[in-house]
């Protein structure tokens, strides 16, 4: 097994793990709320802060003995020496040889974890450093109407043009962000392949004062080529040849097709293929949302990252926030059984946070064999999902409080209050309080009884009403408190999600950084087009050999409409 690989025993052979099979079956018969009246304070000492953000962590089904067992399982999965194995650009991307060093992308140079200066010889912090500079010049030139479009107008439009990573990261703190983001800027994001994206946007847009940020790691993604061949076409219309120039920028890892595109290397932000898509936020990607919120706000995003960092490294597991949330995910996922975790961001502008956590857990963490390509005895990465409070209160909580499936919620909120409507926050707030006490309290058949029968509902009536309103209640769930929206914040909460991956990835002994998964449907997509755009000829001939019958009569009829 690679040196790079968690441990040579599997995490169910682990003796920790095995503890923790054998406390389970006591475990499962607790109640919560009896965890509470047993354990003075318990909302304290589940409970800790770490750069800012603070973690309550008292609603879960475990106590001291399960968080003990837990860390010994993190402890014996070798989660301290892979995680400083990454910090220090170990290549812990094993089937791509790549190092995972998002970190030093937040990191000030010389300034602890994640700063590693040179990887295999190359002065990446010199490289960082670098970008971040004309990050800076740029953003500062746009802003200030310093940088002119092809008819000599400032650009106040940016519309980023990219998919997956190269999308989730900058849309979901461009919007997060919304109260610190420039008024006079409008940030748009196309991503699908689907034109109706394009079709809705550009007719309300001026080419003049629109830019285009063409985001792909690869450069060769196939939504995101097609898109920006459609933005240029369109902007070349109404503004020239000449117009791209000064209406493309492009942020890739891929020099030589961006020029073959016919962006000027100038005209490039690079970054480097030890960033993963899912990861790149904090370098040149976040471009778009540097724009919106100046190269200011963008150094405190990546300011707060690199707190959650330092927690990271410095702070015992068992007080460690990303090793605490990682590991009570591996305790629900585990051996309680749970399929899901549910996101419930009660924070309208943390709208888009559910579909980014989405990638970054699912797109690492979904495997099915070990880093060493053996397969897994235990399951990995739950389905993340999940909406804004309130919103999901009213739609899909009802599964939440009374479904079939325990699924364990993350409640995320901020607690300054906005600067208009404040009566708004507190009833917010109060939500997303209540959501998580009521998940946990339930309601008893007994008490359901003294409600009807205070309604005046009795005998018959009263029972047959009594099961659907009876709440098991003892549904675990974290809160996470923001102490106001800002890009420190913010930072350090996606930090914090990605160590909690990394940390999953290291008990369940996978390699979090790769995605081979995603890629045959992406070939066979190509010979499906092939099929609907070749010549009838060729193209009776595929639709005929190359495809299962079911394909073959979807193509059929997609031809016969095409
Ligand atoms: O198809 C999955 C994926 O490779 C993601 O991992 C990535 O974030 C996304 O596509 C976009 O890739 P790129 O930035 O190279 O266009």
């Amino acid at each position: 097994m690679p040196s790079s690989l968690a441990t040579a025993l599997r995490p169910a052979d682990s003796p920790a793990f095995q503890a923790l099979g054998r406390h389970h079956a006591i475990a499962s018969q607790w109640r919560m709320h009896d965890l509470f009246d047993a354990e003075p304070a318990r909302e304290r000492r589940f409970s800790l802060e770490a750069a800012g953000l603070f973690l309550d962590y008292s609603k879960n089904r475990a106590d001291a003995e399960t968080l003990a067992l837990l860390c010994a399982l993190a402890r014996e999965r070798g989660v301290g020496q892979q995680r400083d194995r990454m910090f220090g650009g170990a290549a812990i991307n094993n089937t791509e040889q790549r190092a995972a060093l998002h970190t030093a992308l937040r990191a000030p140079p010389g300034s602890g974890p994640g700063s590693a200066p040179t990887l295999d010889g190359q002065d990446i912090a010199r490289d960082i450093a670098d970008v971040l500079a004309r990050i800076r010049t740029f953003t500062d030139q746009v802003r200030s109407g310093r940088w002119h479009g092809v008819t000599g107008k400032p650009l106040t439009t940016i519309v980023n043009i990219g998919i997956g990573g190269s999308f989730l990261g900058p849309k979901m703190a461009v919007h997060a962000l919304r109260t610190h983001c420039d008024p006079a800027l409008s940030i748009h994001f196309i991503s699908n392949v689907d034109a109706s994206e394009l079709d809705a946007l550009l007719p309300r847009l001026d080419a003049e004062t629109t830019l285009f940020i063409v985001a792909s790691k690869t450069f060769g993604t196939a939504e995101t080529m097609m898109n920006a061949h459609s933005a240029r076409a369109w902007l070349v219309a109404q503004c020239g040849a000449e117009a791209p120039a000064r209406h493309f920028v492009a942020v890739s890892t891929n020099v030589a097709a961006v020029t073959a595109f016919g962006i000027d290397a100038a005209n490039m932000f690079p970054f480097w293929d030890w960033v993963g898509g899912r990861y790149s936020v904090w370098s040149a990607v976040g471009l778009a949302l540097a724009l919106a919120i100046g190269a200011d706000g963008f150094d405190a995003f990546l300011a707060g990252g690199h707190a959650m960092d330092r927690h990271f490294c410095e702070a015992p597991l068992e007080a460690n926030m990303p090793v605490l949330l990682a590991m009570l995910g591996i305790w629900y996922r585990n051996f309680c059984d749970c399929g899901s975790l549910s996101i419930a961001p009660y924070w309208q502008d943390l709208q888009y946070l559910p579909a980014y956590l989405q990638q970054l857990d699912m797109e690492s963490n979904g495997k099915r064999v070990g880093a060493d390509g053996t397969a897994l005895q235990t399951a990995t990465a739950p389905v993340i999902w999940g909406d804004v409070g309130t919103n999901g209160q009213h739609a899909y909580f009802q599964l939440l409080h009374q479904g079939t499936d325990v699924v364990p919620v993350d409640f995320i909120t901020v607690l300054q209050p906005p600067a208009t409507h404040r009566r708004h926050h507190t009833a917010l707030l109060a939500n997303c309080f209540a959501q998580s006490a009521a998940l946990m309290r339930g309601k008893t058949a007994d008490e359901v009884r003294a409600e009807l029968h205070a309604a005046g509902i009795t005998g018959a009536a009263c029972e047959a009403l009594v099961p659907h309103k009876t709440f098991p209640g003892n549904r675990p769930s974290n809160t996470i408190l923001l102490p106001a929206m800002t890009p420190h914040a913010l930072g350090a909460l996606v930090a914090l999600y990605e160590h909690k991956v990394f940390v999953q990835g290291v008990v369940w002994g996978i390699n979090s950084f790769d995605q081979w998964g995603v890629e045959l449907g992406k070939a066979l997509a190509k010979g499906v087009e092939a099929a609907l755009t070749d010549a009838p000829e060729a193209a009776a001939n595929a639709v005929d050999t190359g495809f299962d019958p079911s394909t073959r009569n979807l193509l059929a009829r997609a031809r016969a409409a095409l």
